[in-house]
C-alpha cells in the first residue's frame, strides 16, 4: 500500500491541467492518481464542439490507467485528485464518480473524501450477478 502523498497528487493535477483542452468552458480541469502498486496516472478534460462529447479529466485518466497496462482488481487505483487550473479541488461529476467506481471501488479517496460518501448506494458489477 503506497503512502498517499495528497500535496504530490496535487500538484501533478494542477500540472496536467496545462494539457486541457476547454475552449468552450474555459475551465481546464486536471486529474492525477496513484495505483495500490504506486503507479501514478494523469489525464485531463478533452472538450468537443459538440459540447456533451466532452471528455471529463477522470474519464480520460481512467483510460490512461487501462493503457498503461498496470490496473487490475488487485491494483486498484488508491486516491485520485481533481483540480482546476488554481490547483483548487474540483468536484467529480455524477457520471466520473461512477467511472473511478469500477476503477477503484469505494475504497477509494477523491479529494481526500471516500467514494463511498460521493456516490452512496452505487451500483456496482457484482451487482450484475444479482438476478
Ligand atoms: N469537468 C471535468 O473534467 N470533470 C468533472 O468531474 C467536472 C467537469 C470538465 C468538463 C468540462 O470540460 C468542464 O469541466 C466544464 O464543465
Amino acid at each position: 500500500m503506497p503512502d498517499i502523498n495528497w500535496q504530490e497528487l496535487y500538484k501533478t493535477a494542477t500540472e496536467t491541467t496545462k494539457l486541457s483542452y476547454s475552449p468552450y468552458s474555459n475551465f481546464p480541469v486536471g486529474a492525477a492518481g496513484i495505483t495500490k502498486s504506486g503507479k501514478i496516472v494523469i489525464g485531463c478534460n478533452f472538450e468537443n464542439a459538440s459540447y456533451g462529447l466532452t471528455l471529463c479529466a477522470e474519464c480520460s485518466l481512467v483510460s490512461n490507467l487501462h493503457t498503461s497496462g498496470e490496473w487490475n482488481e488487485g491494483n486498484p487505483l488508491m486516491a485520485v485528485a481533481v483540480v482546476d487550473k488554481n490547483g483548487d479541488p474540483c468536484a467529480p461529476c455524477g457520471r466520473c464518480r461512477q467511472l473511478l467506481l469500477e476503477a477503484g471501488g469505494t475504497g477509494l479517496l477523491v479529494n481526500e473524501v471516500l467514494l463511498d460518501e460521493l456516490l452512496p448506494n452505487s451500483f456496482k458489477p457484482e451487482d450484475l450477478n444479482n438476478q
